[in-house]
């Protein structure tokens, strides 16, 4: 696929299903692997729901997605929820945004999605100054997922060899009770950078 026809998958599916997984526990616990505030480009925002929750606490949020449809929901729910949140279209491997630009980075529900692992992490290393803080789903590899699953992460190691930062933590969490999209065991990533 190329980018035109990835942007295409992504709009459709927003489109015709609700493809949102965050959920307050998995916002709680990414705001509780934050330091003090500071600026946060939030990968894979999807509608919005933890930018819009990261913006409430204080910090300064960008987000980036790949479907316009997505952020379309997410600019329209961040104006009823009364907060500012700079919505920009782009993909995880390549963000228009100049090195050591943010703070934090934050990737809910996505790096399982995106097409290349190696450019993305290497991405959110350019650009974070501090923490890059992930959540995502513990699977087996297989190979037709649901809803365009393209990296699978079985063990912990995976995801932190996927970063290879040499301070981290990286722990099982559970999703299982959740009502939106995802549900079932999934791994918080927590990377630190030297500054
Ligand atoms: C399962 S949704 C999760 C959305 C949101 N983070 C959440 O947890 O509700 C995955 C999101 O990744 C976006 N996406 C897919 N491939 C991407 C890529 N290469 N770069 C950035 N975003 C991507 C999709 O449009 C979708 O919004």
């Amino acid at each position: 696929m190329n980018e035109q026809e990835w942007k295409r998958a992504y709009d459709e599916a927003w489109r015709h299903r609700n493809n949102d997984c965050v959920e307050e526990t998995d916002a709680e616990l990414i705001l509780g692997a934050l330091d003090k505030k500071g600026t946060v480009l939030e990968v894979g925002a999807g509608i919005g729901m933890l930018a819009i929750r990261l913006a409430k606490e204080g910090f300064s949020v960008t987000a980036v997605d790949v479907s316009v449809e997505a952020l379309r929901r997410a600019g329209e729910a961040a104006v009823r929820e009364g907060v500012v949140v700079n919505w920009r279209e782009g993909f995880a491997e390549a963000l228009p945004f100049p090195d050591k630009s943010f703070d934090y980075i934050t990737c809910c529900h996505t790096l399982e999605h995106v097409k290349d692992l190696a450019k993305t992490t290497a991405e959110f290393k350019r650009i974070a100054r501090k923490k890059i803080v992930v959540l995502t789903p513990k699977q087996k590899f297989r190979l037709y997922a649901e809803n365009y699953h393209t990296q699978f992460f079985e063990d912990p190691e995976q995801l932190s060899n996927a970063f290879g930062l040499p301070r981290y933590e990286c722990r099982e969490i559970d999703c299982i009770d959740h009502k939106n999209e995802f549900q079932g065991k999934a791994f918080l990533y927590v990377g630190e950078l030297a500054e």
